[in-house]
């Protein structure tokens, strides 16, 4: 059993948290502050129960080198702001002088330390590296749910240290929203999934073939499926690697009766940009030169009657070039119809960047029943894999 927060003695200690604070950053300032938020539930715990708190993260991939643009510096001055408190920062996560402060923490106080990945010892989960790393606490806490498909030594190597470790709040309620959707959803449930890359979702795919009543599958990656039904499909992206394993896919959802909805019609550009011309077609029949940028209205239409008639839905990835105003439509009534369904009490969980990114562009995201923080490690949570850093814990 993996222990949360609740099982800890946290008073007069030193906990040592591994976040995840591996956040866009934009002219050296954080653009997006949705993951560091969502560590204060499990930060403010410690501190109100009586604990000191050691936060350590990555940020981007140094490749062991240090790197100041990779800082955590103002990553450490925007929770300084959200917790109201000053709180100390250390450059060196495993120098004795970062080392030191933590051990004349006082209770209620707050030390983040340096880029975990400045170090080599990290990615390669290196004993040492994990030993100093371990000497900044008495309790360990993983509440870096977007990093738990790694496994690395903050998640993994330093367990052996601990006696005292367990998960917080976000990484036990990003682990029940998916057992939530993949164990007992309320049915029907359906995926909505789109954006443009179909690589990293082959495996989603096909292992919600066998959990979900309905797949409805949109924005750049419906190409590949749509050829591989030999659709014409005009100077669509697709991917020639992958339409074996659409077919498979397409085989397989036949066989098990899962409904897999692809675009009817789409809304063409024949130029990647605001100044391309428009043009509908039919899905199956694009003429050459045109390129699909986003799904049109009979679709619109037939996926909001399938998310309707839905009790669970999940939502990864945008339905088309939604950057772009002329191809946003279809997200943007993606976002509508999901509030919708909200509000006529379905649960939605939506995840991926692009997709919460799509939410506040066309609104707010206030609604929705759970936003995941995780990007590679949903995508494989949600494929069936055990998480490394969430396994290495029980
Ligand atoms: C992420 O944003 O995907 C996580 O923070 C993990 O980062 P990584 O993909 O660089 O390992
Ligand atoms: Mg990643």
């Amino acid at each position: 059993m993996i222990k949360n927060l609740n099982a800890f003695d946290l008073k007069g200690k030193n906990i040592l948290i591994r976040v995840d604070f591996n956040v866009p950053l934009e002219d050296g300032r954080v653009a997006n502050t949705f993951r560091i938020k969502s560590a204060l539930p499990t930060i403010k715990t410690c501190l109100e129960l009586g604990g000191a708190v050691v936060l350590m993260s990555h940020l981007g991939r140094p490749n062991g080198k240090i790197n100041s643009k990779l800082s955590l510096i103002s990553v450490g001055e925007e929770l300084a702001g959200l917790l109201e408190i000053p709180i100390k920062f250390s450059d060196n996560c495993i120098s004795d002088d970062a080392i030191d402060t933590s051990l004349s923490l006082r209770p209620g106080e707050v030390h983040l330390l340096e880029n975990l990945r400045f170090h080599t010892g990290e990615e390669s989960n290196d004993l040492e590296f994990a030993s100093k790393l371990a000497r900044h606490g008495q309790i360990y806490i993983n509440d870096a749910f977007g990093t738990a498909h790694r496994c690395h030594a903050s998640n993994v190597g330093i367990l052996d240290h601990f006696k005292h470790r367990g998960i917080g709040w976000l990484v036990e309620k990003e682990i029940k929203n998916f057992e939530r959707v993949l164990k007992s959803p309320d049915r029907p449930l359906t995926l909505v999934l789109g954006g443009s890359k179909i690589k990293g979702k082959i495996g989603l795919i096909d292992h919600f073939l066998t959990k979900a009543d309905n797949i409805l599958i949109g924005g750049g990656m419906a190409f590949t499926f749509i050829k591989a039904q030999g659709g014409e499909i005009g100077d669509s992206l697709y991917e020639p690697s992958l339409i074996d394993n659409a077919n498979s896919i397409l085989e397989k959802a036949n066989k098990l009766k899962t409904q897999i909805h692809l675009p009817i019609d789409v809304l063409a550009g024949n130029e990647f940009d605001n100044s391309s011309e428009e043009k509908v077609f039919n899905t199956s029949s694009i003429q050459t030169g045109w390129m699909g940028m986003d799904i049109s209205t009979k679709t619109i239409g037939a996926f909001e009657h399938v998310i309707m008639s839905s009790n669970t839905i999940f939502w990864n990835g945008p339905m088309g070039v939604f950057e772009k105003e002329k191809f946003s439509t279809g997200t943007r009534r993606i976002c509508e119809i999901l509030k919708t369904a909200k509000e006529a009490g379905k649960y939605v969980i939506v995840g991926g960047g692009d997709s919460i990114a799509a939410l506040k562009k066309f609104g707010n995201d206030n609604w929705v029943n759970y936003i995941s923080t995780g990007g590679g490690a949903m995508l494989e949570s949600l494929e069936g894999k055990q998480l490394p850093g969430v396994k290495a814990l029980n």
